[in-house]
């Protein structure tokens, strides 16, 4: 195999050259925002945007890891795996580990080389593919064979628990469940999923961040997610449901007198987007792009309107893309608040799409998107160098 330059920053590093490489996805997600913690189904697909780890496995207690772009090694040590929450740099790794050991995963030490390329505070699950990656190298390592679903549940735990980021299952399901040129169908509630071809005909779907800087995304985060709790306890007075996804826009129509405010808002956003995500697949199934374009649309307005997780800087980089004659629509994906956005653009049409909404989004906002070339994957891959 060539030597990419990763593997020669490996081998600058530790002395020695790598000897494996472990990927995971970032990913995209079609529709269904901000309810995967609710219950409802997930769209999302694996891109070729990744975190690649090249290792070496060297026995002892010290995980050694670098990382591209940045100076130094950060050491974690196996028998003090609770000790690293506080670590700017490596603790998803640390905490991944933490709770593999947890299970009983003998973590064996080793050096990692982290070459990750999905930007981080993009909205593109740059943390998921982290913690997937990370999880698949100790199991590895270990020598034990590992559940792809498991491994995805017990990276959420670790950024839960150990990062303290309260976020659902569809980033670290994605991530290690991609699969190339499918999104995945994913029921949150039950983990049931089914791969659905994405075949857009004469479009693509243009990957674009807003570069907004990263603020206190995990807080504001963590705050929506009281909010839908409160919402559900509420509704939960007059229906018996398990969780929001549950609810009809009829049976919500009904309630919906109950709840008032931001509470009301949130609520109204999940229960909608949870219908939408039916919908967008059943258009995209039938080939019909138009559809599913307008759905993308809403799903913005609502996220923008109703659950107000968006900013100046996302509205602005859909508007200007919803306006191009060749985009069917756009919309914010992830979390939000900065990030990234997604839009169904005619494949003939994607160069001259971004210069123009590259060009006018800066001339309304000060500074540049950057878009990026994407392509659905698979999620995990495991390779010998
Ligand atoms: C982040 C979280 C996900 C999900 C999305 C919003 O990416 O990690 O679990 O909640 O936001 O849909």
């Amino acid at each position: 195999m060539e030597q990419t330059e990763a593997m020669k920053q490996f081998e600058t590093i530790f002395g020695e050259p790598a000897e494996d490489l472990f990927t995971a996805a970032g990913r995209i997600n079609v529709i269904g925002e901000h309810v995967d913690y609710c219950g409802g189904k997930v769209f999302p697909a694996a891109l070729n945007l990744r975190c690649n780890v090249y290792g070496k496995k060297r026995g002892g207690n010290k995980i050694r890891m670098a990382f591209r772009g940045i100076d130094g090694i950060v050491e974690i040590e196996t028998d003090k795996l609770d000790s690293y929450k506080n670590l700017k740099i490596g603790n998803y790794q640390a905490g991944v580990a933490y709770y593999l050991q947890e299970e009983g995963v003998e973590i064996v030490g080793c050096d990692l080389y982290y070459d990750c390329t999905v930007p981080f505070g993009s909205g593109l699950s740059s943390s998921a593919a982290i913690e997937v990656a990370t999880a698949v190298t100790l199991c590895e390592y270990a020598g034990v064979a590992y559940d792809k679903v498991k491994l995805a549940l017990l990276s959420q735990k670790a950024e839960n628990k150990y990062a303290g980021v309260n976020c659902g299952i569809m980033d670290q399901f994605a991530s290690a469940m991609g699969k190339k040129d499918h999104a995945v169908l994913l029921d949150c509630s039950t983990l049931e999923y089914e791969y659905v071809p994405l075949q857009l005909g004469d479009y693509c779907l243009v990957v674009a961040n807003c570069n907004k800087p990263h603020n206190l995304v995990e807080s504001k985060y963590n705050v929506r997610r009281q909010e839908v709790e409160t919402a559900l306890k509420t509704i939960q007075t007059a229906l018996e449901v398990q969780c929001l996804a549950e609810v009809t826009p009829q049976q919500f129509n009904e309630v919906k007198y109950l709840l008032s405010g931001v509470v009301a808002k949130r609520a109204e956003h999940v229960v909608m987007e949870c219908d939408r995500v039916h919908k967008a697949v059943e258009a995209l199934k039938n080939g019909d792009i138009g559809e599913l374009g307008r759905l993308l649309n809403e799903s913005h307005y609502s996220l923008r309107d109703l659950y107000e997780v968006t900013g100046k800087e996302l509205d602005t980089l859909s508007a200007l893309a919803r306006k191009e004659n060749d985009c069917l629509g756009s919309r914010m994906i992830g979390a939000g608040f900065g990030g990234c956005t997604i839009s169904i653009v005619k494949k003939t049409a994607v160069e001259g799409f971004i210069r123009r909404v590259g060009k006018a989004y800066h001339d309304a906002i000060g500074y540049k998107a950057s878009f990026y070339e994407t392509s659905i994957e698979d999620g995990i891959t495991v390779e010998k160098l």
